[in-house]
């Protein structure tokens, strides 16, 4: 698994600065204004730092944003990265400057002169978050990211309110880390197999194989992984660090590739279907942070892992299947198959858990992404209190959710003729008729939020947080709700 970058937190000493290699990352106030340790730096460059300040470079500068000066005079280090941020800066742009300083971290040590910033664990962050790269199959080995110091004046306390804040990191590294692999090395039981790893951490972890899930009549999930040669399987994950009210559940759509099955996907492209577990990824990514800072709280994760691929064996379009709770679906089109998959897992969540809210996250639709673009994940729910709690989380955390509407008419397109419903609704509307699909497996009185993030866990360009590929989409706004609303 990637590990974060290594950060640790020293109290600021202004006499080291000359011998400091790598790069120095000083900060500047928007008025310009230099801290101490800019001050010794600008002394030490015989007045560079306060030259630069003063041109338009600077002046032209946003906040939070980063520029080089390059092998500086009077130093030892390579680069002095200049950082426009006042010291009472908001968490949102600390984030932000942090990440500018992770994006141009590489090889060489980073030592981050923060002095009195209010929010250098937030800088911590962003630098960690952005500092990733996946090259496990990269045969020349890449350097490992340098180490990273953090120099301010109460290093105990910006150390503690960093450390659940990396924690949250590693969640999404995991999440990142599941979503870019590719498919012959992910398979369902490597999946299954990480999943069962993080019993290290305190989570109890249940694989449900498939003579099991057989026995429970999941028959809508199996059908999906019938033309694979990878096992189909439901990964249960707990977390019990509350007392004993109900847990909130977490569901993700594992499908480890989804060639569309008898119902093929064109050629183009398809190689991008490898992050089709990415829902299934973010629940993996939020078990792993709340275990990892020990959250008081309930949390259960379950998610369906299977692999849609044609075959003698495969489910064929006309199929009738009878789902877990007994209600029959006619398959239209095989490649709509991560509802056959969440409807069977939902519906067994709240058969076993009777959870106080499930949300439920899957790279569900091509047409959310059509809607929504690579900005914001489609949020649908049946309960505005619990939707509201969300999307103020997932805003907090800058990560873009936009909900759409659910509705009786929408819920009409998937009338089938011979069986209870289609799988299927048509070309209008279709991110709100998958929706609606998975609505028919959600008891009137679960409140249920739905995340289509086909256009968000994975991305062809660079995020403010992610370079590009797999972003961990929706772990810090899962992570934040939980910690803000579930925890004591
Ligand atoms: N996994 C896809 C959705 C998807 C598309 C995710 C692009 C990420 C990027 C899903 O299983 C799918 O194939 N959906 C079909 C549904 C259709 C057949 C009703 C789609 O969106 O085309
Ligand atoms: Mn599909
Ligand atoms: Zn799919």
């Amino acid at each position: 698994m990637t590990q974060p970058v290594n950060v640790t937190f020293s109290e600021t000493d202004i006499d080291r600065i000359a011998d400091l290699t790598g790069r120095v990352v000083v900060f500047v106030g928007e008025d310009g204004k230099l801290d101490q340790a800019a001050r010794r730096v600008n002394r030490l460059t015989k007045g560079a730092l306060e030259r630069f300040v003063g041109s338009e470079k600077f002046t032209k500068m946003k906040t939070a944003e980063a520029r080089d000066l390059a092998f500086p005079a009077g130093l030892a280090a390579d680069a002095v990265q200049v950082v426009r941020l006042d010291r009472r800066a908001s968490v949102g742009d600390a984030r932000k400057a942090g990440a500018a300083i992770g994006k141009a971290h590489g090889e060489g040590a980073l030592f981050v002169l923060a002095g009195t910033l209010k929010n250098a664990a937030h800088v911590a962050l962003g630098i960690a978050l952005r500092a990733y790269r996946f090259d496990d199959h990269k045969t020349d080995d890449e350097k490992p990211f340098g180490d990273v110091e953090v120099m301010v004046s109460k290093p105990d306390e910006v150390s503690a309110q960093a450390a659940p804040l990396l924690h949250v990191v590693e969640g999404v590294f995991f999440t990142r880390d599941l979503t870019m692999e590719p498919a012959n090395v992910l398979t369902t039981t490597e999946f299954a197999d990480r999943l069962a790893a993080m019993k290290d951490l305190g989570l109890k972890v249940e694989v449900l194989e498939e003579p099991e899930l057989e026995k429970l009549g999941m028959r809508t999930l199996l059908s999906v992984g019938h033309g694979s040669e990878s096992p189909s399987k439901v990964v249960v994950m707990q977390w019990n660090g509350g007392g004993d009210e109900a847990p909130l559940a977490l569901v993700g759509k594992g499908v480890v590739f989804d060639t569309g099955g008898i119902s093929l996907k064109p050629a183009a492209g398809m190689e991008d279907m490898t992050m089709d577990m990415g829902g299934a990824g973010v629940v993996a990514g939020v078990m792993r942070a709340v275990a990892l800072r020990k959250a008081k709280a309930n949390i259960v994760g379950l998610v369906g892992i299977v692999e849609n691929m044609p075959s003698g064996r495969a489910t064929r379009p006309g199929d009738v299947i009878r789902s877990m709770k007994g209600d029959t679906v006619e398959i239209i089109n095989t490649d709509a198959e991560g509802r056959l998959v969440l409807a069977d897992v939902l519906w067994y969540t709240q058969d076993r858990f009777k959870p106080s809210g499930i949300v439920d996250l899957a790279t569900l639709t091509g047409a959310i992404i059509i809607g929504l673009g690579h900005e914001n994940a489609g949020v649908f729910s049946n309960d505005d209190d619990f939707c509201q709690n969300f999307l103020k989380a997932a805003q907090a955390e800058g990560e873009g959710a936009w909900r759409l509407p659910l509705g009786a008419a929408y819920d009409k397109q998937l009338k089938s003729q011979i069986a209870d419903m289609k799988n299927v609704g048509g070309r209008s509307a279709g991110s709100i008729t998958a929706a609606q699909f998975l609505q028919r497996f959600i008891k009137e009185d679960t409140p249920w939020i739905h995340l289509d993030i086909a256009g968000v866990a994975s991305v062809k360009s660079d995020t403010d947080f992610a370079p590009k590929g797999s972003t961990g989409w929706g772990v810090r706004a899962l992570d934040r709700m939980i910690a803000d609303s579930y925890e004591g």
